[in-house]
Order: structure tokens, then C-alpha cells, then sequence
């Protein structure tokens, strides 16, 4: 508003208005920072040499070592740090260091609650077993195998933030679970008594919910070091309770413990104490781990801070003299945890660009899109032309059903660049078979409905920053301004050669509907707008509203993430205005392509 005030008013007065004033319109509404927000510092309306500063939400997440706050708008209408990087940082969960300290006591007999905020990363699971857990991060949750064994993730059922067992929340939806591959739940024995679980959605963490710590591999477990156990099956003088509970218990010396267990019973059914485990008590007994404790937290703390020391594994009765616990000694395990959560977010990672782009966007024909900033997006050539599509998997493209060409080796597909040179020049991926929506019949192009298809590839892709696939819409997902990009966009009437993108709004249906009545009554014939399509594109029109790749990707952003929105479809013209560009809904397909995949899954 400043700025066409600006302009006005300077006309009025002088010939020279000229973009001298308004060519950096500002930068636009920064970027908005997961975990954390920004702060204008000087400077209004976003205007070139306004000073912005991140933060993150303190003490849960922390800016990493190195990380720039300050970002200033600059000529060229980008929001820059000092070394004229326009990445934004990203907040990290800060962990073991909880809002309200644990206290110790010299000796307990029986446990004490805990007071809220204490045990934060405190997990419970109450099925298949009743049990604990430790959260780890924000999509991982530690606990002990034998508290799960042998039961499929649709049975687990997990908790954080519990301040009392008999108000649960929701339990968080697994997405996997992963036992260590050693343990072997008929042997009894409980030698590598671990396991992870992947939940499906990130957790977000506050006073209630925190991660603890992961050691080191050579973090020490000192002898005689008090530690603090904590869970829901701690029991009070034989009475178990509703909340959790904790105690605190030393380190034991590995022989004294072993000794112990030998002189309870020396048979062969008893466990041995093996170096993937250790035990903490104290020999004239008292306050322990108990059933119903399995799989939770044994913390140790290094300045201020506390770490995943031990899982409570098992013992003998609950706090008797000489009878210590015996925990998974969490240090040996370092590096299969590291695999397992590398593997799994490598499988399962989806719209998570290294590279962001702008939010702001209304430029002609569409920005280049920097490198590794959409790595979902497929570049198909088919006969004598081009379309998109974008990666939604390991082995499937998503695409719109009319850019299929059908016949052998008719569709090639490429992906990892951002540019059509480079991408042609690459290793074409191989097509294993077309799958349109069996809804999509289209003969006189006037009919668009379910304008959807899956391309199945050959081979498994595997991700990394310039390839990766982008999220399907979860349930209730928003339709509300977007990205999509293409090589079709133009600059001017030529195709372009770079990856391009815009960002332009979701228009309402009964606008777009009436836009397309317009053309009807100009033109006789248009296709119908149903409710499997949307529109997106500025009512003044413009070239950033065209799209000249079918099947180009329309991407939203939620938490942090992008998912896939909308196909590309149909629209008239170009970027004229009251026209809008028509895109697929894919939120309503879900269903359709999971199950396509399974069934061609293999
Ligand atoms: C960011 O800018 C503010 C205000 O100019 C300044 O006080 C602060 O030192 C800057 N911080 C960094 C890390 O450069
Ligand atoms: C950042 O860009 C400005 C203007 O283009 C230039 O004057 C400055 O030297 C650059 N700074 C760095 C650290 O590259
Ligand atoms: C259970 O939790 C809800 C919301 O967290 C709260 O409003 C309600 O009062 C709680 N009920 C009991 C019995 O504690
Ligand atoms: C687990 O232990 C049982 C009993 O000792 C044995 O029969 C079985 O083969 C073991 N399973 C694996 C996968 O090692
Ligand atoms: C337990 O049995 C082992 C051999 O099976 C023996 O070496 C050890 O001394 C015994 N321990 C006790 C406390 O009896
Ligand atoms: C795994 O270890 C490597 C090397 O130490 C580290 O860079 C990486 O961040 C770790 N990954 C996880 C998931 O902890
Ligand atoms: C193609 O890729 C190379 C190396 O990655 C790069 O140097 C070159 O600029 C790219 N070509 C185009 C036209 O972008
Ligand atoms: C990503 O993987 C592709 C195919 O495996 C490879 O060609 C490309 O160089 C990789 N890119 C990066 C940035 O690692």
C-alpha cells in the first residue's frame, strides 16, 4: 500500500517515479519458521532494509551452533543473512533438560510422584503389554523388545505427555515398529532388549513432552553414579498408582550385580547378566524398576543435562535386598539406532526439500526454481511433447491420466534436475506400467473427471536431496495457497528450459465455476468443473497463473511439509484474467492410489 501511495504521490509532482521506489516491492511475509517465529526488528511492510530475526520456541528448541537470526530484505526482494544466504535456519528440539528438575533423595523407600514436567520424554504403552518408553525425537520412541514382541504395530499402543492413567489422550499412530534383530523373545534371556518405534506424526515438544538425550558410545556408567528410573508400574507400598512415579537408584558394579543374580538362582532358566546390560539398586533394596516399568527411561546426567542411560529390562520381585534391576545398556546400541532411524526416514521422508523457495511469488511466467527445491518433480516426454508429474514413492509417479501416451517406451521419465538439458542428458527411468484412473474418459476433451494416473517405474529410486518424493494429503489436509511448478511455465511464449514456479491461490469453486460459464457462453463447449478438481490462479490473471506442463505438481505446505495437492489438468488460455488454471484433487485419491500400489506392489 506504501508503495502505490509512493507512486501516486510522486507522479503527481515529477516524472521521475520510476521503478526507483517500487522495484524491490519488498520482500513479502517471511517465511514462517517451524518450532519458532520471526520478529520484525525495523523497517515496515516488509520493505527493502527491514530487519528480521528467527527464534526458536525456547527452551524446547534451539537454533544449531552457527545458525543466522538476522535476515534483512535486499534490493533483489529476497530476505537475506549476512552472508547473503536466503535459506532459513531450522529449530532444533532441545533435549534432558526439563522444566522441572527431579529431586534426589538419599534414600527411598518407595517411589515418589513425579512432578509434572519432570519426566518429560516419560513414554507409557499400554498394549500389547502394559509398559514404558522413552521419547528419542520428534518420530521416535526407545523402548524395550519384550514389551513388544511379536505384535504388529496395529496393536501398539503408545502415549506421551500422560499425567494420569486414567485420563489417556489419543494413543499416537505407529507407523513401525523395530526390535533389535538379535533378540529373541523365546529364549527368555533378555540379551538385546530393545526396540524403536516410528510414529506416524511429528511430536511436538513443550513442558510435557521433551526427548531425553542419546549417550555416546563411550558415555560412562560410574559405579555408585545415582541415576533415576521412572514409570507408571512403580508401586507405593503394594498399591499401584495412577501416576507416574520415579526413583533413585545407583549404578552397580557389573561383577556385584552379576554375583547377585547367580546367588537368587544359578540354574540355566535364569537370564544371565550379559555386557548389554547393567544393573542399578541399592543392596538393602528398596524403591526399583517393577513390571509394568519395562521398556522405560534409566537417566544419567552430564551437566544438567540427562541422557538414555538404560530401558528397564528385568529383575527379580520388586526392591528386595540384594535383587538390583537390569536395564539395556543403551551405549552399545548406538549405532543400530543411528541405522535404523537413517533407513527408515531414507524410506519414508517425503516433502522435505533441503532448498526452500519464496512464500511470496507473483512474478511473470513463474520464478527458476533453485536446485533441490522440488525434488519431487518428474519431467515426462512423451510424443512430441512434455508433462510432469511428481514422485510419491520409491517406484511411483503420480501424473495427470491425460499426459499418458500409451504404447511401449512411449512415456520417458527423468527427475534430480532442474533444468531440461541436464534432465535429458541423465539416464531416462524405466516405465513399468501405466495405471489411469479407470473413472477417466475423456474422447471430445471435455470431460476431465478423475484426471489422475500412476506410473509405475522399474526400479526403486532412492532419495536423497535432489530426488525425493513429496507427501500425500492427510486427512482434512487444507486447500488454501500453493505451489506449482513446471517446465512449461513461460517467461515469455517459448517453453523454458529451467524449472519454474509460482505460487498462486486455491480460488473457490463457485468463482471458478462461474469463470467457466464465461467461457461457455463464448465459446459453446467447456469441460464441467467437478468436485475431484480445484482452482488456483489470481483473479487479475497474469502468466504466473499458466501452466504448460499437464501433470505439473500443485504442492502445499503443512508443518513444515509439502504434500501434493493437485495435478495439473486443464484451463483455458493463459493466465487471462477471471480464468484459473484446473487442477486434480487428489486428497481425493488417496485411497485410489494406495491401493493401486499394493496391488502392483512387488
Ligand atoms: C541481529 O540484529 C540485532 C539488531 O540489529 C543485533 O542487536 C544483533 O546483535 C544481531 N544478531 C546477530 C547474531 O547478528
Ligand atoms: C552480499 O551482497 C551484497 C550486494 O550484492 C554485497 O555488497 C556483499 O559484499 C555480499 N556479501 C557477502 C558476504 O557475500
Ligand atoms: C481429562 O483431560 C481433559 C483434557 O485434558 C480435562 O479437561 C479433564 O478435566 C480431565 N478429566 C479428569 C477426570 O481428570
Ligand atoms: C530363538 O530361540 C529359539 C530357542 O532357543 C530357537 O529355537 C530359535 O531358532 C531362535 N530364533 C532365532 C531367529 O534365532
Ligand atoms: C553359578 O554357576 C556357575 C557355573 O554354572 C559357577 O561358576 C558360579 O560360581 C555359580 N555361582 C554361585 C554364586 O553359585
Ligand atoms: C548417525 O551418525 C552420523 C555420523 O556420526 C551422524 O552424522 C548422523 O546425524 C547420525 N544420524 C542420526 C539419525 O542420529
Ligand atoms: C548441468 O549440470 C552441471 C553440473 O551439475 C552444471 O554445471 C550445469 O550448469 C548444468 N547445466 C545447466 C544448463 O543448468
Ligand atoms: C541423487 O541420486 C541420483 C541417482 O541415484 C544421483 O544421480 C545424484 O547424483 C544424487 N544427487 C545427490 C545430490 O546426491
Amino acid at each position: 500500500m506504501n508503495c502505490i501511495f509512493l507512486i501516486i504521490w510522486l507522479l503527481s509532482v515529477s516524472e521521475f517515479w520510476a521503478p526507483v521506489f517500487c522495484s524491490g516491492i519488498g520482500c513479502g511475509e517471511p517465511e514462517p519458521l517451524q518450532n519458532g517465529n520471526v520478529i520484525l526488528i525495523s523497517g515496515s511492510q516488509n520493505q527493502h532494509g527491514s530487519l528480521l530475526q528467527y527464534h526458536c520456541n525456547e527452551p524446547f528448541y534451539s537454533l544449531p551452533k552457527g545458525a543466522k537470526v538476522n535476515y534483512t530484505c535486499s534490493l533483489d526482494g529476497k530476505w537475506k543473512d549476512e552472508q547473503n544466504n536466503s535459506l532459513i535456519p531450522q529449530c532444533i528440539p532441545v533435549c534432558g533438560r526439563p522444566t522441572v528438575y527431579p529431586t534426589g533423595f538419599g534414600r527411598i523407600i518407595g517411589g515418589k510422584d513425579a512432578p509434572l514436567g519432570s519426566f518429560p520424554w516419560q513414554v507409557l504403552i499400554t498394549d500389547p503389554h502394559k509398559g514404558g518408553g522413552i521419547v528419542i525425537g520428534d518420530y521416535w520412541i526407545m523402548t524395550a523388545a519384550h514389551v513388544l514382541h511379536g505384535n504388529t504395530r496395529q496393536r501398539v499402543k503408545v502415549y506421551v505427555g500422560v499425567k494420569n492413567l486414567e485420563n489417556l489422550s489419543e494413543s499416537l499412530e505407529v507407523a513401525s515398529v523395530f526390535l533389535h534383530p538379535n533378540y529373541n523373545d523365546s529364549e527368555k534371556n533378555y540379551d538385546h532388549d530393545i526396540a524403536l518405534i516410528h510414529v506416524k506424526n511429528s511430536i511436538s515438544f513443550n513442558t510435557e513432552v521433551m526427548p531425553l538425550c542419546l549417550p555416546t558410545k563411550d558415555s560412562k556408567y560410574t559405579t555408585g553414579k545415582n541415576g533415576y528410573v521412572s514409570g507408571f508400574g512403580l508401586k507405593e507400598e503394594d498399591m499401584y498408582t495412577n501416576n507416574l512415579m520415579y526413583a533413585q537408584v545407583p549404578v552397580v558394579d557389573q561383577e556385584t550385580c552379576r554375583k547377585a543374580i547367580e546367588k537368587v538362582d544359578n540354574t540355566s532358566n535364569t537370564p544371565r547378566l550379559t555386557d548389554n546390560m547393567f544393573c542399578a539398586g541399592k543392596p538393602e533394596g528398596g524403591m526399583d524398576s517393577c513390571q509394568g516399568d519395562s521398556g522405560g527411561p534409566y537417566i544419567l546426567s552430564e551437566a544438567g543435562q540427562f541422557w538414555a542411560a538404560g530401558i528397564v529390562s528385568w529383575g527379580f520381585g520388586c526392591g528386595q535386598p540384594g535383587k538390583y534391576g537390569v536395564y539395556t545398556r543403551v551405549t552399545n546400541y548406538i549405532d543400530w539406532i543411528n541405522k535404523t532411524i537413517e533407513e527408515e526416514e531414507q524410506r519414508t521422508i517425503c516433502g522435505r526439500p533441503i532448498v526452500s523457495v519464496e512464500t511470496h511469488q507473483r512474478i511473470l511466467g513463474g520464478k527458476v526454481a533453485p536446485k533441490e527445491s522440488f525434488p519431487w518433480q518428474v519431467h515426462l516426454s512423451v510424443q512430441g511433447g512434455q508433462s510432469g508429474g511428481m514422485l510419491i514413492d520409491h517406484k511411483w509417479i503420480l501424473t495427470a491420466a491425460h499426459s499418458l501416451v500409451y504404447g511401449e517406451n512411449n512415456q520417458i521419465a527423468y527427475v534430480g534436475h532442474n533444468n531440461v538439458e541436464n534432465l535429458t542428458q541423465s539416464t531416462p527411468l524405466e516405465v513399468a506400467s501405466l495405471h489411469p484412473h479407470p473413472g477417466y474418459n475423456n474422447p471430445k476433451y471435455l470431460s476431465y473427471d478423475n484426471d489422475i494416473a500412476l506410473i509405475k517405474l522399474q526400479k526403486p529410486l532412492p532419495f536423497n536431496s535432489s530426488i525425493m518424493r513429496v507427501c500425500l494429503p492427510a486427512k482434512g489436509a487444507e486447500y488454501i495457497t500453493g505451489w506449482v511448478s513446471g517446465f512449461g511455465l513461460t517467461d515469455d511464449d517459448e517453453m523454458s528450459n529451467d524449472l519454474r514456479y509460482v505460487r498462486v491461490p486455491v480460488v473457490g469453486q463457485l468463482t471458478c465455476r462461474h469463470s467457466i460459464d464465461e467461457v461457455r457462453r463464448k465459446k459453446k463447449e467447456a469441460p464441467d468443473l467437478t468436485d475431484n478438481m480445484f482452482c488456483a490462479g489470481l483473479p487479475e490473471g497474469g502468466k504466473d497463473t499458466c501452466v504448460g506442463d499437464g501433470g505439473a505438481p500443485y504442492v502445499l505446505k503443512h508443518g513444515g511439509v509439502y504434500w501434493a495437492a493437485g495435478i495439473a489438468s486443464w484451463g483455458f488460455g493463459c493466465g487471462e484474467p477471471g480464468q484459473y488454471g484446473v487442477y486434480t484433487r487428489v486428497a481425493n485419491y488417496v485411497k485410489w492410489i494406495k491401493q493401486t500400489m499394493t496391488d502392483n506392489s512387488g
